[in-house]
């Protein structure tokens, strides 16, 4: 029986061990396990490296849920960015390297990595050993999939499976929108505020914050901005314009009505080499007329004087009398000219036409004679263009954006500066001079730009609305979303041949000459003179390059470009770029690139979720101030789904935008993107201002600017700001910013309400000085779907007072200061 007993004991106590090292080798980790690494093969990797582990090679453990690691990111969206058949492999040296291939075309794919979460600049090559290896098959999460496994220290499963979940927290925080708050807040009482300036901490922040950036994307400059109203005028449309598009061509928007009459399209001996195609009118018997339609329809307004001009010749050296016409749907006829072409050479004929109603046309052209006519270069402007300028811009756009007050205005893109592929790089040149001598080109968002507003005019623009110009040009590479146009390759692997790197930057150089050298003493000065502007345009800035990815090819060319400015304009302020993103390789690596070369200015882009923008408001806060680069927050956009702009995007704006003159010091400068979008052609939403033909339809989110440009100041007063509700998610949701403009004098408040209820706040101005009673309110307000228009009225103010912010709101209140006695 004791025997018994001892044995039952010696059982229970192996038995209780064994357990216990069983629970405790299921409770402890691994030091090691395998790790399978694979891309999806049903959307050819386009969702990036993913992984999972295992401790026996058969049963797979997810990392992360549907979550790519990697991302290639050559060529175009869509049909590229292909991650096929990646291997991954151990380095002697320590590193992880991915290698996978792009297409049957252009190689392969690679980026290495330390710990398989932050991945180096992606190269390219042609061939390469690395992507040899045996690939194996896994089920992970029920599907098979192929790729490589590798024998792993536990920790770095570890560490991927942290910022995995590190990720989905912020993409909860990212995910919160002003339009959920009614329901996140429910029974929130209206908050009580107090905002006590604290003068003695103030500092100078930058006096030209607050910009325009402005992109032909949308319709933004041809059947936009620029006021011409002819479309095609000089018959250069392409059908690679649009991808092959035949309806795209020569003959776009023209169309010749009757018999008698043939229309064709010729290139021999044209006006210009750079503008080949015209137009043939052989008449055999008069009666046809050729139309144009506009972008549109062409609207004129009654009264008003139109300036029709046109090329011709006629080869045969007999007269021919055009008539011209203006035409509305009903067959009245707006408005009429004529002329009589004589010259059997190129001529340019000129005549005005006034309209006799307001109506939406077309252009009809009526050869009198018969015989054979060429016609190039048909234009239609209105003569009332902004500050009346020739060529100039549509008067009620133009104001638009000058109200907004832009202390600069960055030029001729985003993507356009760049272009798609090597040979639709913008080029300065081919945009400056006489408009029948410029070269029209493709514009890689489907359409045609004619250049008609070129260099010459950006520029003229901004000294007429005392905005600092801020071309940007391509750093020596295209778009990084380039698709392969014939010998190139895609994405930025097309970077200019080294070869010719000395005349692309030469040309660079040359605009810097173009827009600041003597009239008289310097070869681009002159042509500058020439077109009608001898004094020097004063050009401060230049950026160079736009959200590129930072591959050696891009450093190669953006250092070349860098070095040869610095050294013969060491005054110039060249703005880099640190890719599209706010994080990520590009990021890190366009920064480093900037502290390695000590850029002035860095452009940063990002469209990102309310979230993103409430949650991120010390995004500058934490910039290191040790750092000689300032920022230039060149595109920004807060996106909800839908697109659209209203005043919760309006608001989450105005909100950051607080955070910006907080941080002005470093921030220098900033601008919304895109900017303009026509009706009916808008490629990308949202946009700041939308337009047809006759209106102007500024968002929501314009007025935020126009707010923050009309009151900006250079001096920011740092304040303290206390609310009564301590919830971190509701004092994320107020702001407030104190500025004050050293030419005036006057003092600005800007208070940034985006919580469900209202905030009564207390404003504490000890300090500042004597002010004047009385100030200037404006106040946008509505609910978060809401595009309200913001309301002027005028309060009383003093050293203290109180204000009562309506929910969801922003309020600017400029103070003035008493005069001295
Ligand atoms: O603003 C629209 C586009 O967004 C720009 O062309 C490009 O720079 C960015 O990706």
């Amino acid at each position: 029986m004791r025997k018994l007993f001892l044995f039952l004991v010696v059982l229970f106590l192996s038995f209780q061990q064994v357990t216990l090292a069983a629970i405790k080798e299921m409770t402890s980790t691994p030091d090691s396990v395998y790790l399978f690494s694979f891309a999806t093969s049903g959307d050819d990797g386009r969702s990036g490296l993913r992984f999972a582990w295992s401790m026996d090679k058969e049963n797979w453990f997810e990392v992360g849920r549907n979550y790519g690691y990697l991302r290639c990111d050559y060529s175009r969206w869509g049909a590229q960015k292909k991650m096929l058949d990646p291997y991954l492999k151990h380095s002697p040296a320590g590193e992880w390297i991915c290698t996978w291939k792009l297409n049957d075309r252009d190689g392969y794919g690679q980026s290495t990595s330390k710990d398989l979460i932050n991945w180096t600049s992606q190269k390219y090559p042609r061939t390469t050993s690395d992507f040899d290896g045996t690939r194996v098959k896994a089920v992970v999460a029920g599907e098979e999939h192929k790729g490589t496994i590798n024998r792993v220290a536990w920790t770095l499963v570890d560490g991927l499976n942290k910022n995995y979940d590190w990720n989905q927290y912020r993409n909860s925080l990212y995910g919160e929108r002003p339009v959920q708050d009614g329901e996140r807040f429910t029974g929130l009482k209206p908050v009580k505020a107090t905002v006590t300036v604290q003068p003695e901490r103030a500092k100078a922040i930058s006096d030209v914050l607050l910009g325009a950036f402005f992109e032909d994307i949308n319709y933004s400059a041809d059947g936009g901005l620029y006021a011409e109203l002819i479309q095609n005028r000089d018959f250069e449309y392409d059908p690679s314009d649009r991808e092959g598009d035949k309806n795209w061509n020569s003959t776009h928007s023209w169309t010749l009505k009757g018999d008698k009459t043939t229309f064709a399209i010729n290139t021999t001996d044209p006006i210009h080499a750079n503008n080949p195609h015209y137009a043939v009118l052989n008449v055999e018997r008069p009666g046809a007329t050729l139309e144009n339609t506009g972008f549109d329809g062409i609207a004129l307004n009654v009264g008003e004087k139109y300036d029709f001009s046109i090329f011709a010749r006629v080869p045969q050296g007999k007269s021919n009398k055009l008539q011209v016409r203006l035409v509305d749907g009903e067959g009245n006829i707006c408005g009429e000219t004529s002329l009589t072409v004589s010259s059997r050479q190129w001529k340019t004929y000129k005549t005005v036409i006034t309209a006799k109603a307001t109506a939406d046309t077309r252009l009809e052209i009526i050869p009198q004679s018969a015989g054979e006519l060429n016609l190039d270069m048909i234009s239609l402007f209105p003569q009332h263009t902004f500050k009346g300028r020739k060529n100039g811009l549509r008067k009620d756009l133009a104001q638009v954006l000058a109200d907004i007050h832009p202390r600069f205005i960055r030029f001729p893109g985003g993507c356009v500066a760049h272009g798609d592929g090597l040979k639709n790089i913008y080029q300065w040149k081919n945009t400056v001079g006489p408009l029948e001598a410029r070269k029209a080109q493709r514009n890689l968002w489907g359409y045609h730009q004619s250049m008609g507003l070129g260099y010459f005019e950006y520029f003229q623009f901004c000294e007429d609305i005392g905005a600092e110009p801020l071309p940007v040009l391509a750093a020596g590479v295209p778009c990084q979303n380039s698709a392969c146009h014939g010998d190139l390759r895609g994405g930025q692997q097309g970077g200019i041949p080294m070869s010719e790197m000395g005349a692309y930057i030469q040309d660079i150089l040359d605009l810097i000459e173009w827009a600041n050298g003597d009239a008289k003493k310097t070869k681009w000065g002159k042509v500058r003179a020439e077109a009608g502007h001898p004094k020097p345009f004063n050009l401060k800035y230049i950026g160079i390059g736009n959200e590129d990815l930072i591959t050696d090819i891009f450093e190669e060319r953006f250092t070349m470009i860098f070095n040869a400015i610095k050294e013969k304009y060491p005054e110039i302020i060249v703005v880099g770029t640190v890719g599209p993103f706010n994080e990520g390789t590009d990021y890190v690596e366009g920064w480093k690139l900037a502290d390695k070369l000590g850029v002035p200015m860095v452009d940063e882009h990002y469209y990102q979720t309310p979230g993103w923008f409430l949650n991120n408001q010390d995004f500058y806060d934490k910039y290191d101030r040790s750092k000689k680069t300032k920022v230039y927050l060149g595109e920004y956009a807060t996106h909800i789904p839908g697109r659209k702009a209203n005043i919760e995007t309006a608001l989450t704006e105005a909100l950051y935008l607080a955070t910006l003159e907080r941080n002005g010091d470093v921030v220098h400068m900033t601008s919304y993107a895109p900017l303009l979008a026509k009706e009916g052609h808008t490629q990308w939403n949202p946009d700041l201002i939308y337009f047809n033909n006759r209106e102007v339809k500024p968002t929501t989110g314009y007025y935020v600017q126009k707010l923050y440009g009309q009151n900006a100041g250079n001096e920011y007063l740092p304040s303290k700001i206390t609310l009564d509700n301590k919830d971190d998610k509701v004092q994320k949701r107020f702001a407030s910013s104190i500025v004050r403009d050293s030419a005036s004098g006057d003092v600005i408040v800007k208070l940034v309400n985006l919580l469900p209820v209202e905030v009564n706040t207390h404003v504490d101005l000890s300090g500042i000085g004597v002010i004047q009673p009385s100030a200037k309110r404006t106040v946008l307000t509505g609910k978060p779907a809401d595009t309200p228009l913001p309301v002027e009225d005028t309060v009383e103010v003093a050293e203290q007072f109180d204000c009562q912010l309506p929910a969801y709101s922003f309020t600017v209140i400029r103070i003035k200061k008493a005069n001295e006695k």
